[in-house]
């Protein structure tokens, strides 16, 4: 399994997109959060600021969608050329025909789980999707301690993914840092979002390599 680290631009220097996502640019993709106030109590930018982050070329960019009705509005997220778009389970109305569309539509489906949300529920979704986030804090804001109650709950989304013998990233976002990330890596996780861990380090750079190093030792 690769071991792949995907920086949350959320808390960084918004007025500078392009320097920070240069500044990253050994990660492997750059994680951009769409939040519409209802899903989540936050707000952040739609589709023309995430649109600009996929012409800059840097990295690829996967969209973490925390929006209500994604049926509607995550097609378009692909359509302008995210590498992933991720939707939560708990806002799709139809998750398997919205999977199906954005996989036409020549991105990675992707189906985020806020903490209270169980996976088994999901286990038959497998087959239809490319990534499953898993929540380590509760989805709306960066800087939040990772919750390591969903330690057992990546351990088990890892086996199932791995009895379903498919090819499926198995996401963690929230509360990633050189103290958690060890812990994500050996329950399972192989995609590592991290925003304040990577922006509020000195080296942003140096800092997505010490978390790849620190999560490869761990890989599965
Ligand atoms: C929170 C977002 C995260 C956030 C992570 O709901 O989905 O991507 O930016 O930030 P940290 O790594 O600071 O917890
Ligand atoms: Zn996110």
């Amino acid at each position: 399994m690769m071991t792949t680290i995907s920086p949350s631009i959320l808390n960084s220097d918004l007025l500078d997109l392009r320097g920070q996502l240069e500044a990253v640019r050994n990660a492997d993709y750059a994680h951009v959060d769409v939040m519409d106030n209802h899903f989540v109590p936050n707000l952040t930018w739609g589709l023309p600021v995430v649109e600009a982050t996929v012409r800059a070329g840097i990295l690829p960019i996967d969209a973490h969608l925390m929006i209500q009705d994604p049926d509607r509005w995550a097609p378009g997220y692909a359509e302008v050329g995210c590498a992933s778009v991720t939707f939560h389970a708990e806002a799709a109305t139809a998750p398997i025909r919205l999977a199906r569309e954005l996989r036409r539509l020549g991105t990675k489906a992707g189906l985020g789980l806020r903490p209270a949300t169980p996976v088994e529920p999901f286990i038959e979704l497998l087959p239809e999707i490319d990534l499953l986030l898993i929540m380590t804090v509760e989805p709306g804001f960066g800087g939040q301690a990772f919750l390591d109650c969903m330690l057992p709950k990546i351990q088990r989304a890892r086996a199932a993914i791995n009895a379903s013998g498919l090819e499926i990233a198995l996401q963690v976002d929230g509360g990633i840092s050189r103290q958690t990330i060890e812990r994500a890596a050996s329950a399972g996780a192989d995609v590592f979002v991290a925003g304040s861990a990577v922006y509020k380090a000195e080296d942003a750079y140096a800092e997505v390599e010490e978390l790849r190093r620190l999560a490869a030792c761990h890989a599965h």
